[in-house]
């Protein structure tokens, strides 16, 4: 399709969790959707933006407690600084609301009804680990106990960070809760649950049909298909922060059942208040397309509740769901320890936003595969492709327009190839954009750039000015680089709309739409340059990173799904005798080797030098280190623990490390010590 037949499109981007700071990895998907957003605007069409905050559940519930306010108090709070920060990335959504809303508990309890009309409605009763403490039912993740298979202690209550187990709570030993720490009891609830396996016909057919999923998605929806569909749990008992179920007091909606929902809301919301027929882009035949942007670790949520529940209470389905993969830094899952876990908020306080959203630009692609913000090569990437070669275009050609010819371009330059050759790209560029292959768009305008920048060598303008007789040359050569500029920005425009909007005010023209690339700014006056972007400092990124290890200091964490409770020092154990202590045998060890364990979240894969012999060690360390700053280390190990089989291999032995909720530190002993020494 192209700029002339003008398309309706709604957008989304995942609704991020009301409990917790916005940080770089988040933005990968504000970002990556807002590029596209502004691309289909600047392309004409009419495009709609939503997104919210999604407020719901035990953990906003909990962390509202421990502040001693109400969730409501909280989510306000919240929805402040997401919205601070979002536009701080000049993320524009059209409208930032909140699950919390009356839109939604009005579209949550409608489709649940006509789910429930539908047949898709079951209710049963089930049983599950209950805080008597608190009196409260207990998520998977708020039960902690000892590991079932290798009796780590302290693992949640879904999987064990040790080994890698997956288990269900009711296995851990001598679980506690982590909200009171009393011991959970079994008890029966009744659960209503949306009849999953009904929608699998529906479902296969959504998935084969072109164009919804990308490759790996659907082969994800193949796997899921085969271990079958299992009737999903929607209904939470109280004390919980939602909505309540219609017909069923005392038990809310589960927060994944109304957070999808959001999304209509959110642009329920602004259609309101902008009088735009919704059902035109709601309804089951609606033409208007839908696009879901979101992270691979929510894909089963997007592709396969939602289609259903959509598709079973009479909506329109989304027109695709798109998944990006995760962000690393420098090779790592970001890391509160090593700084690498950047919030916006920090990252503003010390660096350009545009800055990376080219680089996140310059590294996206249509896959699932995770992308990494190398701190060096973002620093180096960014002042090379933005301020050495593509600023540097308008800073080497202003001043002569200025100072020479009082502002004014040439009135001519037809014919010009470099030119021709700029506005010639402009559909392939489009098609980039348009497949979210944006590192290839990026590609395609850099390779450009380095076009414009050899021109400039091969007619030296500095040298023209010098010699007389050489006005016009010197005019056409710099109003044919203003002009291969102001198409390079047009281009650039999804990803840096601020530097964008800045370089309008120096060309002293209207905001720049994609079609004005097939013209070009004749006998126009300018305006005078000023600097419009600065180098990266590698200061700036220390200080950063700095920032954000300090930010580690304060005792409080936040209660999430995903999080634990704040560092507590543990109780000292029973006491033990020498003897028992010596049966221990513990070695200096030389970490021969590191690598990463394909298919382990937890766990890297160490080969240990004791001296006389190399041992095969997994340890659950990989959240806290990256295998190369490993290699060549001494640590300590337990010599003579038993062998254990683990999932990806035997294991022989373990390395000791200091833990807790502050990170994760392996021992390393003092210069000198060699592998194979006796610790004692
Ligand atoms: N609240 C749910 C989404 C509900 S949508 C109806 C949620 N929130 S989240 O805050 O945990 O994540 C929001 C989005 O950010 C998700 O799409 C998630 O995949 C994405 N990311 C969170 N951390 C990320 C990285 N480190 N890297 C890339 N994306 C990441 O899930
Ligand atoms: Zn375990």
């Amino acid at each position: 399709m192209t700029s002339t037949s003008p398309r309706k499109i709604l957008v989304t981007s995942a609704l991020p969790y009301a409990n917790g700071a916005i940080h770089i990895g988040h933005l990968v998907e504000y970002i990556q959707t807002d590029i596209w957003v502004r691309f289909q605007k600047l392309r004409g069409h009419t495009c709609h933006y939503v997104c919210a905050d999604d407020t719901h559940g035990t953990p906003i519930m909990l962390r509202a407690e421990k502040e001693g306010i109400t969730p409501e108090a909280l989510i306000a709070r919240v929805h402040g600084e997401h919205s601070r920060d979002f536009a701080g990335f000049h993320v524009g959504f059209d409208n930032y609301y909140s699950t919390n809303s009356e839109e939604n508990r009005q579209f949550a309890s409608d489709i649940y009804k006509k789910l429930r009309a539908n047949g898709k409605i079951v209710s049963r009763t089930i049983n599950q680990l209950y805080d008597p403490a608190k009196n409260m039912f207990l998520p998977d993740r708020f039960v902690k106990g000892e590991c079932p298979k290798c009796n780590a202690k302290d693992q949640y209550g879904d999987n064990c960070e040790v080994c890698g187990a997956t288990y269900s709570p009711t296995e851990l030993k001598n679980p506690y809760s982590a909200v009171s720490g009393a011991t959970p009891e079994m008890r029966e609830s009744e659960h209503y649950f949306f009849k999953l396996g009904e929608c699998e016909d529906f479902l296969k057919g959504w998935t084969n049909t072109p164009g919804k999923l990308q490759a790996e998605a659907a082969n994800k929806m193949q796997e899921w298909f085969e271990s079958g569909l299992s009737d999903w749990d929607i209904s939470r008992d109280a004390p919980y922060f939602g909505f309540e179920i219609p017909d069923a007091p005392g038990k809310y909606f589960y927060v994944w059942l109304d957070a999808p929902v959001g999304y209509m809301a959110s642009h329920k919301n602004l259609c309101d208040r902008l009088g735009i027929d919704f059902d035109e882009y709601w309804k089951k035949d609606s033409t208007a397309e839908l696009y879901h942007f979101i992270g691979k670790d929510i894909l089963y949520f997007h592709a396969l509740f939602w289609p259903a529940m959509l598709e079973f209470a009479g909506y329109r389905t989304p027109t695709a769901i798109n998944t990006h993969g995760f962000l690393t830094v420098d090779g790592a899952k970001m890391s509160k320890s090593r700084g690498t876990f950047i919030t916006a908020e920090s990252y503003l306080n010390h660096l350009n936003p545009e800055w990376l959203r080219y680089y996140f630009a310059a590294k996206l692609s249509n896959t699932f595969e995770d992308i990494d913000l190398n701190l060096e090569d973002f620093t180096a990437r960014v002042n090379s492709d933005l301020i050495g070669k593509y600023i540097n275009i308008a800073s080497r050609a202003a001043g002569f327009i200025t100072k020479r010819f009082e502002g004014k371009l040439a009135a001519d330059l037809s014919g010009d190839q470099l030119l021709v050759k700029l506005q010639a790209a402009s559909e392939t560029i489009a098609a980039h954009f348009e497949a979210r292959e944006y590192s290839r768009a990026i590609r395609e305008i850099m390779a450009l750039t380095d076009e414009v920048n050899q021109f400039v060598d091969q007619n030296k303008p500095w040298e023209m000015a010098k010699q007389e007789g050489r006005e016009a040359e010197l005019q056409r050569v710099c109003s044919i680089l203003i002009n291969a500029f102001r198409l390079l920005t047009i281009y650039l425009k999804p990803v840096l709309p601020k530097l964008a909007t800045d370089v309008e005010a120096f060309l002293n023209v209207a905001p720049l739409q994609w079609s004005d690339a097939q013209n070009l700014l004749l006998d126009h006056t300018i305006n005078a340059y000023n600097h419009l972007m600065v180098r990266i400092d590698p200061k700036n990124i220390e200080a950063m990173v700095e920032e954000n290890k300090q930010s580690l200091a304060p005792v409080e964490a936040p209660v999430a799904e995903k999080a634990a409770p704040s560092f507590e020092i543990a109780p000292i154990a029973e006491t033990c005798s020498i003897d028992d202590f010596m049966k221990v045998d513990l070695r200096i060890a030389r970490i021969a080797n590191a690598q990463h364990v394909e298919g382990a979240e937890k766990l890297l894969q160490l080969t240990l030098d004791i001296g006389n012999e190399t041992r095969n060690v997994f340890a659950g360390i990989k959240s806290a280190y990256k295998p190369e700053d490993l290699i060549g280390k001494h640590t300590v190990m337990v010599a003579n623990l038993a062998p254990r089989k683990m999932k990806f291999g035997m294991s022989e032995g373990m390395v000791l490390a200091a833990g807790g909720d502050g990170g994760l530190y392996i021992l390393e002993p003092h210069d000198g010590a060699k592998p194979g020494m006796r610790v004692k």
